[in-house]
This record gives C-alpha cells, sequence and structure tokens, in this order.
C-alpha cells in the first residue's frame, strides 16, 4: 500500500470544505461531489452521474458487470458538520494536520475518511468479483431529502444483495462492530411570541410577558430534571431491549466511569437514571435543546423585553417509534403545555425513522471474518445512539444493509479537531478488501 500518496488524495478530499447546510459553501459541495465522481471513475466505474437537481447531488455509479456476482451497493456522504466553533481547533479544520498516527480535519471520520477507505479497497485488490454500486450523498447532515426524493421515484437504486454503510465507529479500540439500530431524529423549531414588539424593560418589566422566559418555561415542561420527555404518547411505542442483549452489552468495554471522565468530560451524567447509561444511549428516545435564539445577545447591555424567541430542538427516536407520530406529539404538546397569552408554534426542519437491522444474512459472517483475519477480532453486535437518515430506504428492496465503520469513539465527530487514526485507516482499507474478496468468492 503506497501510504503516502494514499494520504496525499485524502488530504485533497478533506480540504473542501464541503459543508451542506450553509448556502456559502454550496460549491464546495459541488467540488466534493467532482472528487467523488472522479474517483468513481478511475476504479473503472460506468454510468456515473450526478442525480438530484435541486441541492447537493448524490453521485452515483456502477462499477464492472461480473455476471453471476453479488451486487454490493455502497452508500456514503461526502458532506460535513459546519466546523465552528474554530477557536477551539489546534489547525484549521479544512487544512488536514498529521500528528501522533492520526489525521485531523472536519470529515476525517465523517464520512469523507470512511468513503475514501471503502473506495481505496476496491482499487486495493485485483478487480474484486462483485457488481458494485454507488450512491454517495452530499446532504446526509441535512436530512437527506435529495436522495429521499430520489429512491421514492427510482427505487430500483437500492436493488442489491447487501449495502454497505461505513459511517461509525469500533466500539472500542480494537473492537469492531456491526449495528443492530439506528436512532430516528426529529429535528424542530419552537417559537414563542409574546406580544407585538419588543418593549423598554424599565417601562412595561413586571406587567409584560416575556418570551424568552415563557420558551424556558415551556421547555422545561417539556422535559422535566430527570430526564424524563413529557410528550404524551412519546414512550408508548418504546421497548426494552431483552435481557438477553441487555446482558451482552455487559460484556463490552465500556464502563461509565471512563465514559464521563474521558469522553463526555463532565461532572456528571444525566438522564433516566435507572437505565444503563448504553440503555440511555442506544435504547431510549431524547429531547435535546440545541440553541436559544431572539432576544438581546449582542455585546454590551441592552435593557428590553424580547416579544419572540426560537429554541432549536430535536428528539432522537427509536425503533418502533415513527417520525410522524411523534411530529404530530410535539405539535400537541406545545399547544397544550404553552399558557393562553403565550402564540406558540413549531416547524419541522427535517428527520429520519429510526432503523432496525437483522444481522442474519450471511455477509455479517463475511464481514466479522475479514474483520477478524485482519485485526484479531471479529465484529460484536451493538446499538448506535446517531442517526443516518436513509437507511430504512436502503433496506426498502431487500438489501442487507450492513452498518459498520472504521471511527474509533474518540473521534469527535460534529466537534472540533475531528480526527481519524491512520491505524485505522489502513486496517479497514485490508479488511474491506479482505470482505469484497469474500463475498465474490461466495
Ligand atoms: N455518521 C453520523 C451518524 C452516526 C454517528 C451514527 C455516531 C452512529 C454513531 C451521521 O453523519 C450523522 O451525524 N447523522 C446526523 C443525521 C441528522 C443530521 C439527520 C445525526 O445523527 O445527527
Ligand atoms: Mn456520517
Ligand atoms: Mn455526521
Amino acid at each position: 500500500m503506497d501510504q503516502e500518496r494514499l494520504l496525499r488524495e485524502l488530504t485533497e478530499f478533506l480540504r473542501i470544505p464541503s459543508v451542506s447546510t450553509l448556502p456559502a459553501h454550496n460549491q464546495d459541495c459541488r467540488a466534493a461531489a467532482e472528487w467523488v465522481a472522479a474517483e468513481l471513475r478511475r476504479l473503472g466505474c460506468r454510468d456515473v452521474e450526478f442525480l438530484g437537481s435541486e441541492t447537493h447531488p448524490v453521485v452515483s455509479g456502477k462499477g464492472p458487470d461480473v455476471p453471476g456476482a453479488p451486487t454490493l451497493l455502497i452508500y456514503g456522504h461526502y458532506d460535513v458538520q459546519p466546523p465552528d466553533p474554530l477557536t477551539e481547533w489546534t489547525r484549521p479544520p479544512f487544512e488536514p494536520a498529521l500528528n501522533d498516527g492520526k489525521i485531523y480535519a472536519r470529515g476525517a471520520a465523517d464520512d469523507k475518511g470512511q468513503v475514501f477507505c471503502l473506495l481505496k479497497a476496491i482499487a486495493a485488490s485485483p478487480r474484486p468479483p462483485v457488481n458494485f454500486r454507488f450512491l454517495i450523498e452530499g446532504e446526509e447532515e441535512y436530512g437527506s431529502k435529495v436522495l429521499f426524493d430520489l429512491l421514492k421515484r427510482e427505487p430500483q437504486r437500492v436493488r442489491a444483495d447487501v449495502a454497505l454503510v461505513a459511517d461509525m465507529s469500533y466500539v472500542a479500540p480494537g473492537w469492531p462492530a456491526v449495528y443492530t439500530t439506528l436512532r430516528g431524529l426529529c429535528y424542530a423549531e419552537i417559537t414563542v411570541r409574546t406580544s407585538k414588539t419588543d418593549l423598554h424593560s424599565g417601562e412595561y418589566g413586571g406587567a409584560a410577558p416575556n418570551a424568552h422566559e415563557e420558551l424556558c418555561r415551556l421547555l422545561t415542561r417539556l422535559k422535566g430534571e430527570d430526564g424524563k420527555v413529557n410528550i404524551p404518547g412519546f414512550y408508548a411505542p418504546v421497548q426494552r431491549p431483552s435481557t438477553a442483549e441487555r446482558a451482552a452489552w455487559k460484556k463490552l468495554p465500556f464502563n461509565e466511569k471512563d465514559f464521563l471522565q474521558k469522553r463526555v468530560q463532565a461532572k456528571a451524567l444525566v438522564g433516566l437514571k435507572k437505565y444503563s447509561v448504553l440503555e440511555r444511549l442506544w435504547a431510549l428516545p431524547t429531547f435535546e435543546i440545541h440553541g436559544i435564539l431572539g432576544g438581546f445577545t449582542g455585546e454590551g447591555a441592552k435593557t428590553v423585553i424580547p416579544a419572540e424567541a426560537t429554541a432549536k430542538v430535536s428528539m432522537r427516536l427509536v425503533p418502533n417509534q415513527k417520525l410522524a407520530s411523534v411530529e404530530r406529539q410535539l405539535a400537541a404538546a406545545v399547544k397544550r403545555l404553552a399558557p393562553k397569552h403565550v402564540t406558540a408554534s413549531v416547524r419541522f426542519l427535517h428527520g429520519a425513522d429510526p432503523a432496525q437491522i437483522k444481522v442474519d444474512h450471511p455477509a455479517f459472517q463475511l464481514l466479522g471474518q475479514a474483520f477478524k483475519d485482519v485485526t484479531g477480532r471479529a465484529t460484536v453486535p451493538a446499538r448506535a445512539g446517531g442517526s443516518i437518515p436513509v437507511v430504512p430506504a436502503l433496506a426498502s428492496a431487500g438489501a442487507a444493509v450492513i452498518l459498520t465503520g472504521i471511527g474509533l469513539p474518540d473521534d469527535r465527530l460534529h466537534a472540533p479537531n475531528e480526527k481519524l487514526d491512520l491505524k485505522q485507516l489502513w486496517d479497514g482499507i485490508e479488511v474491506f478488501r479482505r470482505f469484497y474478496e469474500l463475498l465474490g468468492k461466495k
């Protein structure tokens, strides 16, 4: 493996600031799509095309036909999350830096580094006997609308024996995993309006309602101090993992104290204390506040009673919860919990149903074998707290969807100083090379 050349090429890909949620980066998203397309052509793909017109294209392609061989659909995303807060990066997020055997950049692990790994594993083998199909999208971090619409129009695009998604991590160093569930997501803005305009807090304070105060009260009614979400019906479809599954989680190399001290780096963990941390992260739904807008937040001081305040919130959903029902439940709860003198509204930005995957297809064995051959340990089944909106749709034509990845739990996805360990990348290229080979022999 020519590691120096590979690092040069990965650096080129990571240098492109393909932030899908910020319109200022539309050209950069296009450039990242071009990079992927060029790579697919280098792999000998035909029909390399950009699909979906409105925003960032889905890059699609087909590897050389191998009659009678299994079809493997490779999914990934070339878009990344915004890099802010910039001041917390040791090196600028789009100037990839090597240090201690790690590459630091936005997208290093999520998901450009992993897309790179899957593609370079094809280049590394003398033409694996597999019919490759590719769907590499540019809007995963914003809800995958383009790809959803595309698959509604052209569901045959996901026709395959197996779909491979490498957009997650090992459960711990040395412990590769396949994931049996992903949480879904319901992202919304809750806006509270209390008067026609802002008011002088001296003239009106003490008698006029305050939008921020009303919003804060509303939010703390929606989720209590105990971590419980007070939205009627929210928990009704939630099923506890079986005792066997919970017992298996106890054997994973996960320690609540280390999780608090090394990963969360806070003073305490919160949430529904009667459930284990893994159950809270993997099998229970959540409600989080991402930001609150409105009122005066500039430098200095201004004595004003804000007339309007907006909170960006999201809920993570677990198997059997449905995005559409949760949207209705949230809208109803906001209406019910806001006092009569307040106008409260909810706007839904994007979302995803949760995914549940059976890992009984023979391809899971083969991937486990490939990991074992290369890293010394086969994959363990686990669940994931994050979301990949399009996964249920990838499974809709019968493909067995393999959720796995080469990242590590401390990669700092979506946060400053995101990184990928190079050992994970080099091993990963070998693992997937081996997996393609085993799949082709089947
Ligand atoms: N790769 C992540 C999803 C992920 C993270 C799965 C960690 C498992 C463990 C993905 O890129 C992501 O960040 N998804 C978003 C989706 C959302 C914006 C619709 C997420 O989970 O917030
Ligand atoms: Mn991702
Ligand atoms: Mn992400």
